[in-house]
């Protein structure tokens, strides 16, 4: 008697992600490119990467984790998100009159103020 092959042992069937050949990875890319549209679409607009060249400038005197080494210059890391987007808010207006910290914010958009301050306000504070 034949044994029918649904009976035989089949061999493990490879995984779907892996498996389906050239076309699933596409397919993947452009779920992950619709992902991080929505995402940005959401509101964190401003990208990670963006964030961090905005404020390569800012660690000088901010320090790298946003904790200042200079007693006579303000930790960020661990602040209010909403405070600090006020404050910088108030340097780029001149409302909070700074010299250096009215120049670091001169071209800051609304956006780049928003990330800036989720970015300081996410980090441990010292
Ligand atoms: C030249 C040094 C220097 C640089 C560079 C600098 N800051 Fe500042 N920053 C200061 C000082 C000093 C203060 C305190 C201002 C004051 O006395 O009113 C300050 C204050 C602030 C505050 C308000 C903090 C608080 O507790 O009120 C924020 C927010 C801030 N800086 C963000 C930034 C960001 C973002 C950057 C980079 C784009 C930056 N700073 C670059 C020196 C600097």
């Amino acid at each position: 008697m034949r044994v029918p092959p649904a009976a035989r042992k089949s061999p493990p069937q490879p995984s779907p992600i892996r498996g389906e050949g050239a076309g699933s990875g596409q397919w993947r890319v452009i779920a992950l490119a619709t992902t991080t549209l929505v995402l940005l679409g959401l509101g964190s607009s401003t990208h990670a990467a963006e964030v961090r060249d905005l404020i390569k400038e800012c660690a000088f005197c901010h320090g790298d984790a946003g904790v200042a080494k200079d007693k006579d210059v303000p930790h960020l890391a661990g602040q209010q998100r909403d405070y600090l987007y006020n404050q910088l808010q108030a340097f780029h207006s001149g409302k909070r009159p700074h010299k250096e910290m009215r120049y670091m914010s001169r071209h800051m958009t609304e956006q780049e103020m928003r990330a800036i301050a989720d970015y300081y306000a996410s980090l441990p504070p010292r």
